[in-house]
């Protein structure tokens, strides 16, 4: 039988006040005592939504897995409300993630650190390390205070899939996995956290994200190293299981492009409807195409960060428009560009 569909609450908080309104706080309350009794709870954050569930009890994160069909070999993100409640479930604080937490946090990257014995063996795949983020949402964080636990929360999306940077993304994913969604708006960042292996001297980044490495370089006072490029098997895919090759992709089949707009023209006179997503709205060639019927074009922000914000919502849209393919323009090989080029080369993967 059918689930019910989750309640949306919508969770005002404006930016001036101290203390969330009461409307915001009773939702807060609802959603916490969802997760006190081992349930699941969609969650803003600024970087995407999160699926949450009291890290802390095995059954309510093993409700997590379920929902999202996540094999139970990649591990979870566990968020947390400050320094001292991370620092509460790690076995050790190594200085790398004592100098990130000081700086960094709250925000938009997550270190991984020998794990404390708080932690359940289901949250990190069985392995000696927890993933630790504290989010820069005041709403998440208010959550994890009220519930009283840190959360562990994937991204609120089916295994795979696109990533959910609106309550709607969430909805239309995992719309009846989950008893209640809290809706904070659409999310500042809208892509995934860097996520910073602290247990390796010097530290690696395991996922590329919002934070840069040089941030990150100066923050620690040292090199912060990438993940070695790990082909399928390979010793050092085990380091960060998440990275499997598709990820993030939308159902219409989607390709990267060095020349764009000459794919999506030869994609329209093979009689396809075309999604193009590009930084080139003002090209000629590009107007031109825009000018035929079988096409959408989404111009797209020429900096790192603002096309990274919408990189998600665009292809959610264009999942629901019925295409024959989604172009996308292949972003520059620049370091600023990194994560979103990891994100669209697992988008662009066939299964
Ligand atoms: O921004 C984010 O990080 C979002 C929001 C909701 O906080 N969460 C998120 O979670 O992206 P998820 O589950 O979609 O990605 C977690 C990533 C995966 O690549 C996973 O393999 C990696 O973190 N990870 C988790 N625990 C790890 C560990 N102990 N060692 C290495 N990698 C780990
Ligand atoms: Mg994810």
């Amino acid at each position: 039988m059918a689930r019910p569909l989750p309640d949306i609450l919508r969770c005002d908080w404006p930016v001036e006040a101290a203390a969330p309104p009461p409307a915001t706080e009773q939702a807060l309350e609802r959603a916490a005592a969802i997760l006190r009794r081992g349930g699941l709870v969609a969650i803003p954050t600024e970087t995407v939504y999160g699926l949450a569930a009291d890290a802390l009890d095995e059954e309510a994160v093993a409700g997590i897995f379920r929902a999202k069909g996540r094999p139970a070999s990649n591990p979870l993100i566990v968020h947390v409300s400050d320094v001292a409640m991370a620092r509460s479930l790690a076995a050790s604080w190594p200085d790398a993630a004592a100098a990130i937490a000081a700086r960094l946090w709250p925000g938009p990257v997550t270190v991984v650190v020998p794990r404390g014995p708080r932690i359940p063996d289901i949250v990190t795949a069985g392995g000696p390390t927890v993933a630790l983020r504290c989010p820069d949402h005041r709403l998440a964080r208010r959550l994890i205070e009220v519930a009283g636990v840190p959360l562990a929360a994937p991204s609120a999306n089916r295994s795979e899939a696109v990533s959910p940077t609106t309550a709607h993304h969430v909805l239309a994913g995992l719309g009846d996995k989950v008893e209640l969604i809290l809706d904070g708006g659409p999310c500042g960042r809208g892509i995934e956290s860097t996520v910073v292996d602290c247990t390796t001297t010097p530290p690696r980044i395991l996922r590329p994200g919002p934070l840069a490495r040089e941030t990150l370089e100066t923050v620690v006072g040292g090199p912060v190293e990438w993940l070695a490029a790990a082909g399928p098997g390979a010793a050092e895919a085990a380091r960060s299981p998440g990275q499997q090759q598709r990820h993030y992709a939308p159902r219409t089949p989607l390709e990267l492009s060095d020349d764009a707009a000459r794919r999506a023209g030869e994609l329209l006179d093979a009689g396809q409807r075309v999604g193009l997503v590009t930084t080139r709205g003002d090209d000629p060639a590009t107007r031109a195409l825009a000018a035929r019927r079988e096409i959408l074009v989404v111009p797209m922000p020429a900096d790192p960060h603002a096309y990274a914000r919408m990189l998600y919502a665009t292809l959610h849209a264009l999942d629901h428009r019925d295409l024959g393919a989604i172009v996308v323009e292949r972003p520059p090989a620049t370091e600023p560009w990194k994560a979103i080029r990891d994100r669209l080369v697992r988008a662009a993967t066939t299964p």
